[in-house]
C-alpha cells in the first residue's frame, strides 16, 4: 500500500456564529469562484458550536484576523492511503476504518496527534508538519511513503534506522475516555460534479450561511435530538458533502449523487468539552473496534469535537433478531 503526503500545507481555522457575517465574502470566493483564488484544499463545516475551516495557505490568506477566526498554530499536512489494488484483506469496509489498523492506531501508539477529514472520495489524515519525521518512520514499515511536490510523487525514505522510536508495545496508550453523543438525524454523504456548483449555490448559500434565520412556515422544533451538523469540502478539485436528510431535502435530487448503496449514516459525536489538538488517541479508541467488527465509519474531525459517522448501527441487534 501507498502512503502519500499531500502538497498542501493546511491551517485548522474556526469562526464563531456570530463572525460569520464578516467571512461570507471570502468563503463564497473560495466555494464558488475557483478561478479567483490558488486555494486547493479547503474544508468548511457547521457544527452547533462553530464553524471550522480548514485550508491551504492560499486559501488562508482570504481571512482576515479578527476576534471570530481562531487558528490553530500548527501547519498540518495530509496523508491518504492509495491501496494499489493488490489487497489481502477481505474488508469491504470504507472510511477511517479501512486504515484503523494501519496508520491510526501505530500513530496513536507513537503519541501523534492527528485530525481526520473524511470526504465523499477518501480519508484525510492530518498531521502537524512538526511531526512528520516520526509519522515517517511510524509507517515506512508499513508502507510505500511518497511525498507529493509540484505534482510529482517522489518516494520517501526513513532518515535512518528508527533509532529514535521507542516502539512501546502494540497498545494503544490509554486514553481518556471522552463522552459521546449520539443525535436522532440521520446523514448521507454525497458528492457532485464541481461544474455543476453554480446549479446548487442558492441552495448551498441559504444552508451554510442562513441556516440559523427562521423559515417561513418551519414548525418550531424544539426537541434538541437533532444536531446541526453540515460539511462542504473541496479538495483538488472533487467536492464531497455531508448533511442530514433535512438538509439534503433542499437540494435537487438530480445533481448530488452517493455510492450506490444510498446508505443513511448515525453520527457519535466525541467530547464533552472542546478536545483540543494535543491529545493522541482519539481516533484510535473510536475506529479501533469498528474495524474489529469491520463497520465502515466516516470520520470528521472539527476544531472543537470529533465526529464518527456509522453505518449499519444495528447491524449486531439485526443479526441478533434473525437467528
Ligand atoms: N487529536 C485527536 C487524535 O489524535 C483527534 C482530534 C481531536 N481534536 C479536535 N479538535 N477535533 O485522536
Amino acid at each position: 500500500m501507498d502512503l502519500h503526503i499531500l502538497d498542501h500545507k493546511l491551517r485548522v481555522t474556526s469562526i464563531s456564529k456570530t463572525g460569520l457575517q464578516q467571512y461570507t465574502h471570502p468563503l463564497i470566493k473560495l466555494i464558488f469562484l475557483r478561478n479567483r483564488t490558488r486555494c486547493k484544499f479547503f474544508s468548511l463545516t457547521e457544527t452547533p458550536e462553530n464553524y471550522t475551516v480548514v485550508l491551504d495557505e492560499e486559501g488562508f490568506k482570504e481571512l482576515q484576523p479578527s476576534e471570530h477566526l481562531q487558528v490553530e498554530g500548527s501547519t498540518w499536512l495530509p496523508l491518504n492511503v492509495v491501496s494499489n489494488g493488490n489487497t489481502s484483506s477481505s474488508s469491504q469496509a470504507v472510511g477511517v476504518t479501512k486504515i484503523a489498523k494501519s496508520v491510526i492506531a501505530p500513530l496513536a501508539e507513537q503519541h501523534v496527534s492527528v485530525f481526520m477529514l473524511s470526504t465523499y472520495q477518501t480519508d484525510f489524515i492530518l498531521v502537524r508538519e512538526k511531526d512528520l519525521s516520526v509519522v515517517v518512520e511510524t509507517l515506512v514499515e508499513e508502507f510505500n511513503i511518497f511525498r507529493e511536490e509540484g505534482g510529482e510523487s517522489v518516494p520517501v525514505h526513513s532518515q535512518d534506522a528508527c533509532n529514535g522510536l521507542q516502539r512501546n508495545g502494540r497498545e494503544v496508550p490509554h486514553a481518556t475516555v471522552h463522552p459521546v453523543l449520539i443525535p436522532e438525524n440521520q446523514f448521507c454523504v454525497m458528492s457532485l460534479d464541481p461544474d455543476t456548483l453554480p446549479a446548487i449555490a442558492t441552495t448551498l448559500i441559504d444552508v451554510l450561511f442562513y441556516s440559523n434565520s427562521p423559515k417561513e412556515g418551519a414548525s418550531v422544533d424544539q426537541d434538541m435530538k437533532c444536531i446541526k451538523f453540515f460539511s462542504f469540502s473541496l479538495i483538488d478539485g472533487y467536492v464531497s458533502l455531508v448533511m442530514d436528510t433535512e438538509a439534503q431535502r433542499q437540494f435537487p435530487a438530480d445533481l448530488l449523487f452517493t455510492s450506490s448503496s444510498g446508505e443513511l449514516w448515525r453520527m457519535a459525536r466525541i467530547g464533552g468539552q472542546p478536545l483540543g489538538f494535543d491529545e493522541c488517541g482519539i481516533v484510535a479508541q473510536i475506529s479501533q473496534p469498528l474495524a474489529d467488527s469491520d463497520i465502515s465509519a466516516y470520520y470528521i474531525s472539527t476544531f472543537s469535537f470529533d465526529h464518527a459517522l456509522v453505518s449499519h448501527f444495528f447491524k449486531s441487534q439485526s443479526k441478533h433478531m434473525t437467528k
